[in-house]
């Protein structure tokens, strides 16, 4: 039934909007979408595309279902609903309501351009955002300028976040990594139908941001993610960027949680499992966020689990791995990784005083032994090595940065200087970034520097679409100075050249360096060469990125044991997430029946403060909760 251009010459003559696409028959149905234009050039949009039954109700909670065919022509034009998640702050003084997404949100968005080449070469992007956050449909992930410019298919998704998409109760029906369930799914469909659209299956380079990126790095450990793409791209992450806690006391944090959404029947117990959780399948999506949100900063995180069928091995023991997917990868990160995460506890901090410059050795001992589940007194010789003067010798903004070199080191840029050694060790091709540009657009404090998240709408082009995409009324909320910034010329000029940089690398696997016809350098253990990304300045460079800090890392980030602090064998252990539920939670002291429920709720509340958090001091609990805040805020 697929249109010849005659006949939808004809259609048009017809009366038919000019703006409809021809009507692809995909494996799962018939679509249609809007021809866009970019800078003169014309791209096809098929937006909201479905690749999955929507999870509602039964569906909560499970493992991905394939989505129904459908045989009447669907109007593929506009993009679904995000997926449920709460409100994302994408700056100091901006932020996104998110009270208008839903459930119902697994959908494929592709940009095609009209013409060109047959066989196109695809990207696929997967968005960051902690696990918690992330919408394919959030202006900075526009697709349209990357496919226009580069004459490639550049294609994103929708997947489940947050409790939505990573609770894990360790039986079946809500194993855990529900929304690595909903990318295969994507990347199957994917795979499957980028023919129909021009595009050649054969080329497919998966990118991601961030927790996007962690997440690439796992389609690369996993057999589930066999023969679906052939190229990756690590933005700021990678697997072995452990970019959150592993959470403890899982088990009474599903309580609390059924305690919080009426579904906890006064008392849990394994024989009320079922029970439970048909309760909580009924429960609103509303109530459940709102329940969440009442976990506490750290515990309402849902993260996740390793030792599954998608992810067979720590992410930390790439070794493990016997096959790895992918071949060429193209990584990097930016100047000042970690500023971000650090920022609300030193305002934290600051706001008691003097704090930040006594105690400042709270942030490594509160939060990077729990991170790498290492001895604590190794890591807080590592976070010295960054002081080499006392510290009241450092103007108090120095002093912040640094601690944030200290977590972005160690969570992001020595991550990927080492997963790129091991790729090049394994015969994988791997080229470098690092981006070095401050943006014009000024979402934070000038100390940190250049931000975790500011180069993505560079790399894809995203940028050249701010304004357009943000007069979009979803916006109206945000400040007038940032929906109507003016980037620079030569900031477009330098975004336009990343995204044919990057685009290269789509196409044949290999970046092409701006302003030079030299050959990008390749990544390995020996040379440690990368090219430095910053407007009118490609220059390479030897040094790692940070090569003798990341040696202090090292030992923590690729490893022979899960754990450094316990002799415990390396044997399979349930996961990082949720054990088994077995214990049930103390009986309840009254049986007040008007009150049982409150008294519940508060009770398994408390015992889950008391066993989640170590708190030592309001300081440190300060920390926690605020680093939370900020990593659950969707900013990595
Ligand atoms: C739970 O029950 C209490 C008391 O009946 C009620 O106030 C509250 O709104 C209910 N919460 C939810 C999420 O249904
Ligand atoms: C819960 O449901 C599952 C699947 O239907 C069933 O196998 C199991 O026996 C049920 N458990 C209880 C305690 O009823
Ligand atoms: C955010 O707003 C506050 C108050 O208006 C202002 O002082 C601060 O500079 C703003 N921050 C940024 C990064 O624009
Ligand atoms: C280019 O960038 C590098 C890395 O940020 C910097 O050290 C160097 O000074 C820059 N060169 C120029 C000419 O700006």
């Amino acid at each position: 039934m697929r249109l010849t251009s005659a006949v939808l010459a004809g259609a048009l003559l017809l009366g038919v909007s000019a703006e409809d696409t021809e009507v692809l028959r995909t494996s799962t149905g018939p679509i249609q979408g809007k021809v866009l234009e970019f800078e003169g050039k014309k791209v096809e949009a098929y937006l909201g595309i479905p690749y999955a039954k929507p999870p509602l109700g039964d569906l909560r909670f499970r493992k991905t279902v394939p989505v129904e065919a459908w045989a009447e022509l669907k109007a593929t034009k506009d993009f679904s609903k995000p997926c449920v998640q709460a409100t994302y702050i994408h700056g100091q003084n901006v932020s996104v309501d998110y009270s208008d997404s839903s459930e119902d949100c697994l959908t494929i968005n592709v940009w095609k351009p009209a013409g060109g080449s047959a066989k196109k070469a695809v990207i696929v992007y997967i968005y960051g955002g902690a696990f918690q956050f992330g919408d394919s449909s959030l202006f900075y992930n526009d697709g349209l300028p990357f496919s226009a410019l580069n004459d490639v298919l550049f294609v994103s998704f929708n997947y489940r976040v947050g409790v939505f998409g990573f609770l894990s109760t360790h039986h079946s029906d809500a194993p855990g990594n529900e929304g690595f369930y909903d990318q295969l799914m994507a990347l199957k469909w994917i795979k499957q139908n980028v023919e129909v659209f021009g595009g050649d299956p054969e080329a497919i380079t998966l990118f991601g941001q961030s927790s996007g990126a962690f997440s690439v790095g796992l389609h690369m450990y996993s057999p589930l993610s066999k023969g679906l793409f052939k190229r990756v791209v690590f933005e700021s992450g990678t697997a072995l960027s452990l970019i959150t806690f592993q959470m403890k006391n899982e088990i009474s944090r599903f309580h609390t949680l059924i305690g919080l959404t009426n579904c906890s029947y006064g008392i849990y117990s394994e024989s009320k499992y079922n029970e439970t959780m048909e309760c909580i399948r009924k429960a609103e999506a509303k109530s459940i966020i709102e329940g969440v949100s009442h976990l506490g900063h750290l515990a309402d995180m849902f993260l996740p689990i390793y030792n599954d069928d998608f992810i067979p091995v720590h992410p930390l023991m790439p070794e493990e791995v016997k096959a790895l997917n992918g071949d060429e990868v193209f990584m990097g990160t930016v100047t000042d990784e970690g500023t971000m995460f650090i920022n609300y506890p030193l305002q934290n901090l600051l706001a008691q005083g003097d704090i930040a410059k006594t105690q400042y050795k709270i942030v490594p001992s509160s939060i990077y032994p729990r991170l790498f589940d290492a001895p604590w007194g190794a890591i807080y010789h590592n976070f010295d090595q960054y002081f080499e003067n006392s510290i009241d010798s450092y103007p108090e903004e120095t002093t912040y940065n640094l601690i944030g070199q200290t977590y972005g080191d160690a969570v992001f840029t020595c991550p990927t200087n080492l997963f790129g050694q091991f790729l090049a060790k394994r015969k994988r091709s791997v080229y470098r970034y690092q981006y070095t540009h401050k943006s014009s657009l000024k979402l934070w404090p000038d100390w940190m520097g250049v931000v975790h998240t500011t180069d993505l709408p560079f790399m894809i082009g995203s940028m050249l679409t701010h304004e357009a995409n943000l007069a979009e009324p979803r916006y109206n909320n945000t400040p007038e100075w940032f929906r109507k910034h003016k980037f620079t010329d030569e900031e477009i000029k330098f975004s336009k050249q990343l995204v044919k940089t990057l685009g290269d690398f789509v196409k044949t696997g290999k970046p092409s360096v701006p302003e030079s016809t030299a050959d990008w350098p390749v990544y390995t253990e020996k040379s440690q060469e990368y090219v430095n990304l910053a407007p009118n300045n490609f220059t390479r460079s030897s040094d790692g990125p940070k090569k003798d800090k990341c040696e202090l890392w090292r030992p923590y980030l690729i490893r022979k044991k899960e754990s450094l602090t316990s002799t415990t064998s390396t044997t399979k252990k349930p996961s990082v997430g949720f054990g088994p539920i077995k214990k049930a939670p103390p009986k309840p002291t009254k049986k007040s029946k008007g009150t049982s429920k409150t008294n519940y709720r508060k009770r398994v509340e408390n015992r889950y403060k008391n066993g989640a958090l170590p708190i030592q001091s309001n300081s440190v609990l300060y920390i926690l909760v605020s680093v939370f805040l900020l990593i659950k805020a969707g900013l990595c």
